[in-house]
């Protein structure tokens, strides 16, 4: 095979220079553009973030109320866009809607397809940050069967959000500050993590040159998958699974003896506590103090205890990740599950669009196109049907 490295995943291979999230797996750091997740989660709002993420420093304050400024006037859909909404089944999955609502766009904004025009690039990062809550709550409401609920541009960015979601009635809606908070903060945890599964589908496909409306439709696409955006919401049934505080030593035994995962544990990268997950963890008892303790809770809690004791996970650095409290969290808020994946969506947007902007930029990249290692036939002649054993 000549001198091709064998390497599934490219657990081993570095795709690309980046100059956008830091991580370093065995000292649970993340940064992004330098700044550490505590800071930004602490200080900074989603919409600064995803500044800082897309143009690689901070906003002074006129620059940040422009990008704000500019978002919303973006956060409308097409009147063809509903159509194209209602046509899918009552019980469509949201995650396959956005997959395909985010691909259609491309063919209403023409315009995408310039991508070596920096103009063109900002007006796109613009409409897609503006419309992905649209659409996202769309997916949503379309599954209830309730009527959409049109932006209310004068909410921040997660507020609007939860209106569009959760609005049921003609007067203004107005989110519990807590919920709003802790929903922007949500976003900031998950606006960037490097290379991860789905930031590779959108460089790998933005790699042929296609507009980024298509590259991060395959960004959703590689989210829909159970290994990727899926993990809180098997959290949740992994809970829902145990039922009870005093049978989590009996689960954790099973997994143990082999019997399955814990699931929201481990990571690929992080052989640490992730980052992410001890705000999220402060994040979860904010939110319980607002809408009542979601009853799994202490279910979680126990789980996490035992298991960071337990030489078992901790000889294989096992430490709790993103996953393992997010989706109590949206559960508490009052997000079904299936709208999980499309909560990753909307926070990963920002991150996506960078490294989309970033490869797109790069003079060394080329066209993704992995060799690979052929074990099939040699040659050999075709067989006319009447001659086939
Ligand atoms: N529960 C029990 N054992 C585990 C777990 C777990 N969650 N994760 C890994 N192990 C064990 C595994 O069995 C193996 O043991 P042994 O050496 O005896 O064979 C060892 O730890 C190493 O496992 P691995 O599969 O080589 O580890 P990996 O780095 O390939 O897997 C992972 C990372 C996230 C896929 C894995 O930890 C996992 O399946 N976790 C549960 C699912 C989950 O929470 N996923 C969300 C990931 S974070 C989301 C994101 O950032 O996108």
């Amino acid at each position: 095979f000549g001198l091709l490295g064998y390497d599934p995943g490219f657990l081993n291979t570095a795709s690309c220079k980046s100059r956008i999230t830091y991580i370093d797996g065995d000292q649970g750091i993340l940064r992004y553009r330098g700044y550490p997740i505590e800071q930004l989660a602490m200080s900074s709002s989603f919409l600064e973030t995803s500044y800082l993420l897309i143009k690689g420093e901070l906003p002074d304050k006129e620059r940040l109320a422009v990008w704000t400024y500019n978002i919303r006037h973006h956060t409308m859909t097409h009147a063809n866009i509903i159509k194209f909404m209602d046509g899918f089944r009552y019980d469509a999955h949201p995650m396959g809607i956005m997959v395909g609502t985010v691909g259609a766009l491309s063919t209403f904004y023409r315009d995408a397809k310039d991508i070596n025009s920096e103009e063109s690039r900002k007006l796109q990062v613009r409409r897609l940050i503006g419309k992905i809550p649209t659409l996202a709550a769309m997916s949503f409401r379309h599954s209830l069967g309730f009527p959409y609920v049109l932006p209310d541009n004068d909410l921040s960015y997660a507020g609007n959000f939860l209106s569009m979601m959760f609005k049921m009635t003609e007067q203004r809606y107005k989110p519990n500050p807590v919920l709003e908070r802790a929903l922007d903060v949500l976003f900031i945890l998950h606006a960037d993590h490097e290379q991860n599964c789905s930031t590779n589908a959108v460089r790998a496909v933005g790699s042929s040159g296609v507009d980024p409306y298509t590259a991060i439709a395959a960004g959703c696409a590689a989210l829909y998958g159970p290994l990727h955006g899926g993990a809180n919401e098997a959290v949740i049934h992994m809970l829902l699974k145990i039922g009870s505080v005093d049978k989590v030593p009996e689960f954790i035994k099973s997994v143990k003896d082999g019997d399955g995962r814990l699931m929201g544990f481990g990571h690929r990268v992080y052989k640490n506590y992730d980052p992410r997950a001890k705000i999220i963890k402060e994040i979860a008892f904010q939110v319980f103090e607002e809408t009542g303790k979601n009853p799994l809770l202490e279910i979680a809690l126990e789980l996490e205890r035992i298991a960071l004791e337990d030489d078992y996970f901790v000889s294989r650095k096992l430490y709790p990740n993103v996953d393992f409290y997010s989706g109590l969290i949206y559960q508490a808020m009052g997000f079904p599950m299936d709208m999980f994946p499309v909560l990753f969506a909307i926070g990963r947007i920002p991150g996506w669009l960078s490294q989309w902007i970033e490869h797109v930029k790069d003079g060394e990249q080329k066209i993704a196109r992995p060799r690979q290692i052929y074990l099939g036939e040699a040659e050999r002649d075709y067989i006319p049907m009447e001659k086939r054993p």
